[in-house]
C-alpha cells in the first residue's frame, strides 16, 4: 500500500515538475495590484508578460554618464533577485532584451518624474534627469523584491504595462537627531539606504544640541573635544570629522538625497557653552549636560565673539555642504529675551546668506525679520496650530502630533516620548500637509519632514523600531497625490513590506493595525 502511494506521488510529482519546466512563470502581481509604496501616479497594465530571464542588458542613453553608477547598482540588485548578470551597453540598437535607462530633455520638467514601460522583451525607463531615472529604478527594484518574496523563486516575470509617476511634494524629508545620542556614519548610511528605497529626498541632521556637538569645526576644536564627548544618559557620545560628514553627503547624494545640516541656535547650545568659556555672558564654561530638559541654554547675544563663532561654524559647514539649505534651529530659546532673539537671528540670517545658503529654521523664527526665501519648519502640536502667523515664507510641515517619529505608537511602546500624543500608524498616514493647518496657504507648503529625536534611542535598532513602518506613510504622503491615497489601500500594501524589512533585518514595529503577511 505504502509503495503504491509513493509511486503515485512520485509520478504525479514528476508530471508537475515537468509541466512547471514548460510553463513560463506567471507574474506574481498584476501590474496595478503590485503593493508599491509610495503608490505611483498612474499604472496601466497590458496583456503582455515579461520573463525576467529574457533580459540581458542595461542600455544607457545619457550624454553626461550620470546613469552609469545607477545602472551598476541596479545590475547588482538584479543579480541578487534573479542570479543573472546583466551587461551595460550604450545607445541605440535594434536588439531588445534590455532595460533601457534614458534621459530625455523633453520629458516632464519635474526632475523626479519618470515613466516605465514593460513590454514582453524589454523595459524602458525614461525621465528628464538622472534623479528621475533613480526614482524609477527604485520602483523597479521594489517590484522585483516584492515579487521574489511572494513567489519565493528566482524565475520571475512581470506583467506588462506602463507606470507614469511624479511626486506631489518637492521636499520629502526625514530628520535624525544625532545630538541627544550619537549615531555612527554606518548607522546614518543604513538609514539613508532605507529612506532612498521609498523615494525620500532630504535628510536633515540635527548636529548640535545641549547634550552634544557632533561635527568637527576646525577653527573651534574644543566643540568636539569637549562638547562631543557625552550624550543623554552620560554615554561616550562622539562626533563626525569633516571627512565623515562629507562621506555621509556623498553616500546620500549617490542616492539622490540632500543632507540638510542643522546647528541649533541660540538655544540648545549647552554643549558649545561647555566647550568655550568665552561664549558665556559671565565668561564661565557650563558643565556638560546629559539630561533631557529643553529651553535652558542660550548664546550670549551681546558678545561679539558669539558672531565670530556663528560665522566660523556656518562657513565651515557651508563649504562642505553642497545642498541649498542651512538650518539654524531657533526653537525653544526660552531664556533668550525676544528682542535679543530677533537681533541674534537678524545677524545670523545675514551670515547664512553670505555663505550662499537658503536659511531654514524652526517656525519660532517668524518673530525675526526673515528673508522671504527662508524655509520655516512647522512643528507645532495640534492645539498650537494657531501659533504661526502666515507670511510669505515657504513652510515645511513637521507638526509634532502627526510627524514626530519619536512619539510612541501607543501607551505600551517601550521607546520614545508622548508629549505630543501617541502616534499610531494610521494617524501618521491619514492626513494631508496642504490642509492640516487651516491658516496656512497650501501654496506655501513645499512638503513634509518626519523628525526622529533621539532622547530615548541608543542604537540603529531603536531608530528602525520608531521609523518603520511609519516613515513609509510619510514617504507616500509626500509622493502620492492626496486624491489617490486612502488608509485601507495603504495598510494593505504596507502588509507586504514587513517581509522586506525582515529580509533587510530591519527591526520594525509590527503594529497590530496592519495584517502583516
Ligand atoms: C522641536 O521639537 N523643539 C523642534
Amino acid at each position: 500500500m505504502f509503495k503504491f502511494f509513493s509511486k503515485v506521488f512520485f509520478v504525479s510529482g514528476f508530471i508537475l515538475i515537468t509541466m512547471n519546466a514548460c510553463i513560463p512563470p506567471q507574474p506574481i502581481f498584476s501590474l496595478d495590484k503590485t503593493p508599491l509604496i509610495p503608490l505611483p501616479t498612474l499604472v496601466t497594465p497590458s496583456d503582455e508578460v515579461l520573463q525576467l530571464n529574457a533580459i540581458k542588458f542595461v542600455r544607457i542613453y545619457d550624454a553626461d554618464k550620470q546613469l552609469i553608477p545607477i545602472a551598476k547598482n541596479f545590475i547588482s540588485y538584479w543579480k541578487t533577485i534573479t542570479q543573472h548578470e546583466l551587461l551595460i551597453t550604450h545607445g541605440q540598437t535594434n536588439d531588445d532584451h534590455s532595460i533601457t535607462l534614458k534621459i530625455d530633455e523633453d520629458f516632464n520638467p519635474n526632475p523626479e518624474a519618470y515613466k516605465i514601460e514593460i513590454l514582453k522583451d524589454k523595459i524602458d525607463l525614461v525621465a528628464k534627469t538622472a534623479q528621475g531615472i533613480f526614482r524609477g529604478v527604485k520602483t523597479l527594484e521594489q517590484m522585483l523584491f516584492l515579487g521574489k518574496l511572494e513567489g519565493k523563486t528566482n524565475f520571475l516575470s512581470l506583467q506588462g504595462g506602463e507606470i507614469y509617476d511624479e511626486p506631489s511634494f518637492a521636499y520629502r524629508g526625514a530628520m535624525l537627531d544625532v545630538a541627544r545620542h550619537f549615531f555612527s556614519v554606518k548607522d546614518v548610511k543604513r538609514y539613508i539606504d532605507l529612506l532612498s528605497n521609498y523615494k525620500i529626498n532630504f535628510l536633515h541632521l540635527h548636529l548640535s544640541d545641549d547634550q552634544g556637538w557632533r561635527i568637527e569645526i576646525r577653527s573651534w576644536p574644543k566643540l568636539t573635544e569637549i562638547g562631543g564627548q557625552t550624550e543623554v544618559g552620560g554615554g561616550d557620545g562622539g562626533f563626525y570629522t569633516q571627512e565623515d560628514y562629507m562621506e555621509i553627503i556623498k553616500y546620500a547624494s549617490d542616492r539622490y538625497i540632500t543632507i540638510v545640516p542643522e546647528i541649533d541656535l541660540p538655544g540648545h547650545t549647552n554643549a558649545a557653552l561647555a566647550s568655550y568659556a568665552e561664549l558665556n555672558c559671565n565668561g564661565k564654561a557650563k558643565d556638560l549636560y546629559t539630561g533631557i530638559e529643553v529651553g535652558f541654554s542660550t548664546l550670549c547675544v551681546d558678545k561679539e565673539v558669539t558672531y565670530f563663532f556663528v560665522e566660523d561654524v556656518i562657513r565651515e559647514i557651508s563649504e562642505i555642504s553642497p545642498g541649498p539649505y542651512f538650518h539654524i534651529g531657533g526653537d525653544e530659546s526660552h531664556v533668550t529675551p525676544q528682542d535679543d532673539f530677533n537681533r541674534f537671528m537678524d545677524r545670523t540670517l545675514a551670515i547664512v546668506k553670505k555663505y550662499n545658503k537658503t536659511p531654514m529654521g524652526w517656525y519660532e523664527l517668524i518673530t525675526a525679520d526673515i528673508p522671504e526665501e527662508t524655509l520655516l519648519q512647522y512643528w507645532a502640536k495640534t492645539e498650537d496650530f494657531s501659533k504661526v502667523i502666515p507670511k510669505k515664507s515657504k513652510i515645511l510641515i513637521s507638526a509634532s502630533s502627526y510627524c514626530y517619529l519619536d512619539m510612541k505608537y501607543d501607551s505600551l511602546t517601550p521607546l520614545g516620548l508622548n508629549w505630543a500624543g501617541y502616534l499610531p500608524v494610521k494617524k501618521a498616514y491619514d492626513w494631508d500637509p496642504r490642509s492640516l493647518v487651516s491658516d496656512l496657504d497650501s501654496e506655501q507648503i513645499i512638503g513634509l519632514e518626519a523628525p526622529l529625536w533621539s532622547e530615548t534611542l541608543e542604537e540603529f535598532d531603536d531608530i528602525a523600531f520608531m521609523a518603520f513602518p511609519r516613515i513609509l506613510g510619510y514617504a507616500e504622503i509626500g509622493w502620492t497625490d492626496v486624491s489617490k491615497r486612502n488608509w485601507r489601500d495603504f495598510s494593505h500594501r504596507l502588509s507586504s513590506h514587513g517581509q522586506i524589512f525582515d529580509a533587510l533585518e530591519v527591526k520594525y514595529y509590527s503594529s497590530k493595525e496592519i495584517d502583516w503577511k
